[in-house]
């Protein structure tokens, strides 16, 4: 999409070739509803090892998109999103160390950021100051500093800013979530969320040469220098605070994201953590096993329970969320919904119409992803506010850091409903940000 054109003549264009809201999830590219290459937003996408490259494929399938850049700082990776891209549209993105490059290039429409979570919210910014649209990987930001950040920077911009929590565009979510609107529980008032997986241990880490395919320094980006281990790169980095932010921001945030949207809550008044790294004895820092406790104004609460190592379905599933009301209950664990009666009748079932892999790390599958993507790419074009914005998403990454911070300092947090700021506790007041390598400090 040409920087040059005007939004009215791409929208106009758009229509005539048919591209926009009729378009199916997971289609395959059809050439003839392709749009002109000058009418395709044209995306760059950042870190491409895993859900990155599950990415690039559903942006290339897309008729509207194109993947212009992929930018990964180790190699390998970049080799796996140009040929993920390929297996949706013809042309060859431009494989790239830095994506500041693709920043700087005026036909680049999008950032799409799926880097490790130290990275999110500097590289949205770094976007969002060049003048590009984001899709942004959740959690939206690493500390709860960058997340008021990363709002303010964004709003009135006129750019679009999606998180990717995909369940947001899901059809069926949201018609369960008007339903509870609607009462068909009663009024709702507690929800739980979970999520559990059997992963592995990641050793003790020995400090060794940085491999020559990787650019470390790069890959550090924001955040102060360490020394490299051989149990970082990939995908273990999440379990470092000074990278990661824990499988409660990991898949919690998820859960908590429907969660919250569901009881209509934003900010807690009390935020409590119980767990710890007990599955195996190794570097990782946060815990595997996990109780996040969130109390609301208005009598209402919601807790997410975290099992990364030990397996362990809860209601039958890897992940899900069940509302509780004053006439029953409604589960949410896979592409469909349940509506219960209080002696627990099934009222009403409601099946999904996607597949849904809760333990595949690159993310859900397509078909979910496609509903999101499709959600962004319509309001960069129309300017409307995507699903998952920035603003209307921040709270769903500052709940599971609020919990990170209860849990670190092993005490229960007490906050401002109206922003989630911890009250009386300056110790929790110095993990509200980090300290950045010099020079990398994010700015609004
Ligand atoms: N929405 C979802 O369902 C979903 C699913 C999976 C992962 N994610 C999110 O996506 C992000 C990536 O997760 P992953 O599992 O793919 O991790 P990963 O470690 O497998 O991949 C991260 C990639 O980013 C690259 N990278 C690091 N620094 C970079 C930089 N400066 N520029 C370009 N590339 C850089 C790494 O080299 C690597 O290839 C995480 O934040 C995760 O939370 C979201």
């Amino acid at each position: 999409m040409a920087q040059s054109r005007t939004r009215r003549e791409f929208v106009k264009s758009a229509a005539v070739t048919g591209v926009g809201l009729g378009v199916a999830p997971g289609l395959a590219r059809a050439a003839t509803l392709r749009a002109a290459a000058s009418d395709r937003v044209a995306v760059a996408v950042m870190g491409t090892n895993g859900r990155g490259a599950a990415l690039a494929t559903v942006f290339a399938r897309q008729p509207d998109a194109e993947v212009a850049f992929i930018c990964d700082v180790e190699e390998q990776a970049r080799a796996k999103g140009v040929k993920a891209s390929l297996e949706a549209q013809d042309k060859a993105p431009k494989g790239i160390v830095d994506f500041r490059t693709a920043l700087d290039d005026p036909a680049v429409d999008a950032l799409v950021i799926a880097a490790p979570d130290h990275w999110h919210a500097p590289a949205a910014i770094l976007a969002l100051q060049a003048g590009k649209h984001v899709y942004l990987e959740k959690p939206a930001f690493h500390n709860p500093r960058e997340g008021e950040l990363l709002v303010e920077m964004a709003r009135g911009r006129g750019r679009t800013v999606q998180v990717g929590t995909q369940r947001r565009s899901y059809p069926r979510t949201i018609e369960a979530m008007q339903r509870l609107r609607e009462g068909v529980i009663g009024r709702a008032y507690f929800a739980k969320g979970w999520y559990a997986n059997h992963r592995g241990p990641i050793g003790r880490g020995k400090v060794v040469e940085v491999p020559s395919n990787l650019d470390f320094d790069l890959w550090q980006g924001p955040a102060p220098r360490r020394p490299y281990k051989d149990n970082l790169v990939h995908y273990n980095w999440h379990w470092f605070w000074h990278w990661g932010t824990a499988e409660t921001c990991n898949n919690g945030t998820h859960m908590i994201d429907l969660m919250r949207w569901g009881l209509g809550v934003d900010h807690p008044t009390r935020v409590t953590s119980s767990g710890g790294r007990y599955h195996y004895d190794d570097d990782w820092e946060p815990p595997d096993s996990q109780v996040l406790g969130f109390d609301f104004e208005g009598r209402k609460s919601l807790y997410w329970e975290g099992h990364s190592c030990s397996g362990g379905l809860v209601e039958g599933a890897g992940s899900g969320v069940v509302f509780y009301g004053e006439n029953g209950s409604l589960k949410i664990a896979g592409p469909g919904y349940v509506i219960y009666d209080r002696e627990n009748g099934v009222v009403e079932e409601v099946a999904g119409d996607v597949e849904e892999r809760p333990l595949d790390t690159s993310g859900p599958g397509e078909a979910l992803d496609t509903f999101h993507v499709r959600n962004f790419l319509e309001c960069v074009r129309s300017g409307e506010t995507p699903n998952a914005d920035a603003a209307v998403h921040q709270p769903s990454t500052l709940m599971p850091l609020l919990g990170n911070i209860a849990h670190r300092l092993q005490r229960d947090l007490r906050c401002d409903p109206r922003t989630g700021r911890v009250l009386d506790d300056p110790e929790a007041d110095a993990l509200w940000g980090r300290e950045y390598e010099p020079g990398w400090e994010p700015k609004a």
